[in-house]
């Protein structure tokens, strides 16, 4: 016990209800400032005689630096309690379930295109694309549908009041079928000095445009044409082709497909492919798939051909009719009304 005991408490009691640093701040200049009690004492020091100055020094300086302690250890745990404030406040629950990141999907209409390409590929077709506003020639005259012929009248056209550079009347393509000609054309050019010409071998799946709107139309919907033309192609080619390509699109061994026969002008004979499941809710019905045809000599002659050498086959099918049952939906506009709950269920 010495005198310096009650400052001694009165700084430890001062620190300890400092609540914040700067109150810790206003504490300690009480007792170490300039005129802080222990500064006070030190001052004092001065008045004493050397014998007295180094006993009672010694006893001010042990004051003094248990005051420093005492400030050090509150400094220290006020630090701590700031810090453990910010911890809490930052806090993260982690109990919280995620939000989840949507992962989109492809349409229902592009995992079929997709997948029909994957298949034609595997038999050695090119996969093309080709404009969807057409000139008149593209869409029915290089098909062997003349002007004013009835024919042009199997597709409700939407027609584009305007031509193009060459004075051409365009329209929205109403079939993918000319993207025959364009496609053959661009090859017999590429190979019009060379002894041999390789087989044109073509898919051209896209977007296709009618006045038609119902359960199983839409003005804009989707179809793919198909064409292989060369020296030796024959009807049997088709059946193979498309039998192997509509049981391959299915999954369906099993799946049986016939030939009606039908008028279409770009082909002679033409025919309408019917499909029959085997099993499954569709199971015994003939569905209509698929225009087809051997291509009629006139087309080839437009594609830059020569019909005494040149034999080959095409079809028309629509894939969204093939979506619709490969998927089950019962109403084609569906595919076109953008509803995400309708969509995410292909994901
Ligand atoms: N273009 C026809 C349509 O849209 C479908 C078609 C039929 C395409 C016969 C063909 C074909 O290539 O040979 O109805």
């Amino acid at each position: 016990m010495n005198d310096l005991d009650p400052l001694l408490q009165d700084a430890r009691a001062a620190f300890a209800q400092a609540a914040t640093p700067a109150e810790l701040e206003d504490a300690k200049a009480r007792f170490l400032g300039k005129s802080g009690r222990i500064t006070e004492q030190l001052k004092a020091l001065a008045a004493l005689s050397p014998e007295e100055k180094k006993a009672r020094g010694a006893l001010i300086n042990s004051a003094k630096q248990q005051v420093e302690a005492a400030l050090n250890a509150r400094r220290e745990g006020l630090a701590n309690a700031e810090l453990e404030l910010q911890l809490k406040a930052e806090a993260l629950d982690v109990s919280l379930p995620g939000r989840a990141r949507g992962t989109g999907g492809l349409h229902p209409i592009t995992r079929a295109m997709e997948r029909i390409e994957a298949i034609f590929g595997s038999m050695g077709f090119d996969v093309a694309d080709g404009p969807e506003i057409e000139t008149d020639w593209y869409s029915f005259t290089s098909l062997n549908n003349p002007e004013n012929h009835p024919a042009r009248s199997m597709q409700d056209t939407f027609y584009v009041d305007m031509k193009d550079a060459e004075g051409r009347w365009l329209n929205l393509r109403p079939h993918t079928s000319p993207m025959q000609i364009r496609y053959a054309q661009a090859h017999a050019k590429k190979y019009a000095g060379a002894a041999t010409m390789p087989d044109i071998r073509v898919i051209a799946p896209g977007r296709t445009y009618r006045v038609d709107s119902d359960a199983t139309h839409s003005p804009m919907f989707h179809q793919v044409e198909g064409l292989w033309v060369g020296e030796n192609i024959s009807f049997k080619d088709l059946k193979a082709v498309y039998l192997n390509f509509i049981r391959s699109f299915f999954e369906a061994d099993d799946l049986q497909i016939r030939f009606r026969p039908s008028y279409f002008p770009f082909t002679e004979p033409s025919a309408e492919i019917d499909m029959m499941f085997a099993s499954g809710p569709l199971r015994g019905r003939w569905l209509e798939v698929s225009g087809s045809g051997q291509v009629h000599p006139q087309v080839i002659r437009n594609m830059g051909l020569d019909p005494e050498r040149y034999i080959g086959f095409a079809f028309g099918s629509g894939i969204d009719r093939l979506a619709m049952l490969r998927y089950g939906v019962g109403d084609l506009r569906q595919f076109f009304d953008g509803d995400l709950r309708f969509l995410a269920q292909f994901k």
